[in-house]
């Protein structure tokens, strides 16, 4: 009976974990009219640069610091979208960054930066895409929160950016 009871609640465990972590967008913002947590889609523009600042910079703005103290030692919205910080323009991806390759393994950019690769695939990406609230990247769906939320590729905008 106990034996039952731990093997059913295991069960419901790990259902409802399955359920949590396939939700996204997940509520990231600050309480809207309805009392509850925004997720970034919900955002207007105004909120979605209030949430740019209170969060993501602070983390973009560590990480890089950390990873390059001469060059990131002080980083603004500029890090990421370029002149388009100053002129109101935040449409991401952006040409402001360097174009990627638009191989899904990465391989030219593991054999060119593996450091910069590195540091974006293991810390920038994940942190990125839980501070947005959004899904990562999936290497099977093509779709999701990676490299190609920030740059372009070859031609354009890839995967779906
Ligand atoms: C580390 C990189 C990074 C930094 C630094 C950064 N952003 Fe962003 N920003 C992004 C990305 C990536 C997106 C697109 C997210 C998505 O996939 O929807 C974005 C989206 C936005 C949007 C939404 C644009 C739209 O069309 O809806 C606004 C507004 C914005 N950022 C403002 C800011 C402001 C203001 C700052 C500085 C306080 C800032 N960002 C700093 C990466 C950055
Ligand atoms: C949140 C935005 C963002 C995401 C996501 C992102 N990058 Fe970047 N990337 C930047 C910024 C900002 C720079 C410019 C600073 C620098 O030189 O590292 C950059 C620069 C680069 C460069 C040029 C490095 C150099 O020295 O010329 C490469 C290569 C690169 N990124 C690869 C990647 C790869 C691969 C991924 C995914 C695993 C990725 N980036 C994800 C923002 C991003």
């Amino acid at each position: 009976m106990i034996q039952r009871k731990a093997i059913l609640s295991i069960f419901m465990g790990t259902t409802m974990a399955l359920l949590l972590i396939g939700c996204y967008p997940k509520p990231v913002g600050s309480v809207g009219p309805g009392g509850n947590r925004l997720t970034w889609p919900e955002m207007t523009l105004e909120q979605r640069k209030a949430h740019m600042g209170a969060v993501v910079l602070p983390i973009a703005a560590d990480l890089f610091r950390t990873w390059r103290p001469d060059r990131f030692s002080q980083v603004n919205c500029s890090l990421c979208h370029g002149q388009g910080a100053a002129t109101g323009k935040f449409s991401m991806p952006t040409d402001h960054l360097p174009r990627l390759s638009g191989n899904v393994l990465l391989g030219p950019e593991f054999e060119k930066h593996p450091d910069t690769t590195r540091l974006k695939l293991d810390r920038l990406v994940p942190e990125m895409a839980e501070a947005l609230g959004l899904k990562g990247f999936s290497i099977i769906t093509r779709r999701g929160f990676g490299c190609y939320a920030c740059h372009l590729g070859p031609t354009g905008p890839m995967f779906g950016h």
